[in-house]
């Protein structure tokens, strides 16, 4: 990158595959995205598009089967794209949104104890909650097959597999690919988790593009230094437009900060209108997890490269995926 603002940079080289194991375990519980091999990738990316092609033939495939879906946080987009998911595949669900309001954690209840209970009420549970590793804890005394859907500041591993999905269909390919990643590098679980699926995959390179007082994670760029997978870190966004194919541009996650002061001077550091589409490449692609705020201007979704919409909707298909393979 001809930029000269660059903070680090970690060593040069091709990202390196990891081999996989002859045989993988079945999957179970889903908790964060290293995870995931090469393969199993691979498999669950085959299962989405199948489904995505052919629905029919999936239809009542999870008949009989009860989804429970516990969340302790806000959502739109993983709350409704796993039901939608559950229903086209034949199940029911049961859940709670505001479970700090609404279920028996307002009384003081663990979320082992609520974890415990609800496993014998249902045969897959997916959970959202505010604290970090609070899928690891649940899925420790799980009896039926948990889901991360997001905790805290630390992973959203759904997300990124839907972001790699997307990454795939509408670049046809994931090996080599250049990602830009923007925003609250520090808070937002998606782009943790997306990084180490990226890693995964032979010649990716990324820009982190962030604040100081955001950066990405110290342990995600050890991760990549470990396996030589090439990154960035710069505050210039509109030096490396030019070089990437995607932009992935997240919110200022108000909801994380400490200190509410320190949110205003962040927020709308970055955003992408008009004019940074005027620098991106023709067959480049912006993604976001949405939802956004004013970090990609409205003006910018009539253009073909934005992909977020598109970006959405696969959530269905991959969550659809992943809960028939946890329940097979
Ligand atoms: N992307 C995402 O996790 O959105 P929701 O918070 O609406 O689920």
């Amino acid at each position: 990158m001809a930029v000269g603002d660059v903070a680090r940079r970690s060593p040069a080289g091709p990202g390196v595959r990891p081999p996989s194991p002859d045989l993988e375990p079945p999957l179970r519980h889903v908790i964060e995205a290293q995870q995931f091999s090469p393969d199993l990738l691979e498999r669950i990316f085959e299962r989405a598009e199948g489904m995505r092609r052919h629905p029919g033939r999936f239809a009542g495939r999870l008949r009989g089967r009860i989804m429970a879906a516990l969340f302790y946080e806000p959502s739109t987009r993983t709350r409704l794209s796993f039901e939608a998911a559950m229903l086209r595949l034949g199940g029911q669900t049961i859940g709670t949104d505001n479970a700090r309001e609404f279920s028996s954690a307002a009384k003081g209840e663990t979320l082992e104890d609520t974890i415990r209970v609800v496993a014998g009420y249902a045969d897959v549970i997916v959970l959202r909650h505010p604290e970090e590793g609070a899928a690891a804890r649940a899925a420790a005394v799980s009896d039926v097959p948990l889901i991360n859907a997001g905790d805290g500041k630390g992973q959203h591993p759904t997300q990124a597999l839907l972001d790699l999905y997307t990454i795939q269909r509408e670049l046809g390919r994931l090996d080599g690919i250049r990602v830009a990643m923007v925003g609250d590098l520090a808070n937002g679980r998606t782009v943790h988790s997306l990084a180490y699926l990226l890693s995964r995959y032979r010649g990716v390179r990324m820009w982190f593009v962030a604040p100081p007082e955001v950066a990405m994670r110290p342990e995600v760029k050890a991760h990549l230094d470990g396996l030589g997978v090439p990154w960035a870190e710069t505050q210039d966004l509109e030096a490396v437009l030019p070089e990437v194919d995607v932009v992935y541009q997240t919110r200022i996650q108000r909801e994380r900060f400490a200190d509410p002061a320190s949110y205003p001077a962040l927020e709308g550091r970055y955003v992408i209108g008009p004019t940074q589409m005027g620098r991106l490449g023709p067959r480049a692609i912006v993604m976001h997890p949405l939802p956004r705020l004013n970090e990609i201007d409205p003006a910018v979704d009539p253009d073909p490269r934005a992909a977020y919409f598109r970006q959405a909707r696969n959530g269905v298909q991959i969550r659809m995926a992943l809960l028939d393979m946890v329940l097979s």
